[in-house]
């Protein structure tokens, strides 16, 4: 997977559902090229989002890279539908797979990327061993469940050691910053070395959407030393 970095992802869970394929073409007209669906199963996250129906929708709506986030137990039951329903990237929480390593090959098998993410209280200790299988690392700045929320700090020490261990093993996967990312803080996201910025209510709670897309990715390029 080849893309410019930084890459920013809007979650289509904060986007107004009796608009949603406009919604998704404005963030594509302003040079999105990722979309995030959030998927809660009201089990592992207190919340009910969506299924693979609304993610079949976006794909509709464009040529959007869909960037699958399951925060559903049993992940491994639900990759053929999301598959089907045209994700580009799966990623499965750590804390829902006892057999993590099974789970990812299962979703590399429909030649398709394959994430982990880990909560906030997750050790990235956790992950070492499955990182050289993964296309992408997610690390939630928020407790999973809900847009909305506020970036919880301790994520940036999380990042630098994901950083520091993508290097060590010189490994190239993505590092993904889920939740609280906004305007007032996705330079120094991108500074503590993330690729991949999820923004569901800085995108599309604000008055201009475009607007809003254009000043994320341009603080992003500043944060990776890009502009000026
Ligand atoms: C939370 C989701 C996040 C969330 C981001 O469980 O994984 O992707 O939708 O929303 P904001 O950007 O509003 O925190
Ligand atoms: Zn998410």
């Amino acid at each position: 997977m080849r893309f410019d970095i930084p890459i920013l992802a809007p979650s289509i869970l904060a986007a107004d559902y009796t608009r949603l394929g406009e919604e998704i073409t404005t963030c594509l007209n302003s040079g999105i090229e990722w979309i995030h669906c959030d998927i809660m199963d009201g089990h592992f996250v207190p919340n009910i989002s969506y299924g693979p129906t609304i993610v079949k929708a976006a794909s509709r709506s464009g040529d959007a890279f869909l960037d699958v986030h399951l925060m559903i137990e049993n992940p491994g039951h639900y990759i053929q539908p999301f598959v089907d329903a045209g994700a580009n990237l799966i990623t499965v929480h750590q804390e829902t797979c006892p057999h993590l390593h099974r789970t990812i090959q299962q979703i590399k098998q429909h030649d398709i990327g394959a994430g982990v993410a880990i909560n906030p209280a997750t050790p990235v200790q956790q992950i070492i061993p499955i990182l050289e299988y993964v296309d992408l690392v997610l690390i939630m700045s928020v407790n999973p469940g809900f847009g909305g929320q506020s970036f919880i700090e301790s994520t940036y020490q999380k990042l630098e050691e994901v950083v520091a261990e993508r290097s060590r093993k010189q490994l190239n996967f993505l590092i993904e910053v889920d939740g609280g990312v906004g305007p007032d803080n996705i330079q120094k996201v991108a500074r503590a070395g993330a690729d991949v910025f999820v923004a569901g209510s800085a995108v599309f709670k604000a008055d201009d959407i475009s607007k809003r897309i254009n000043k994320l990715i341009d603080s992003a390029k500043k944060g990776k030393g890009m502009m000026a």
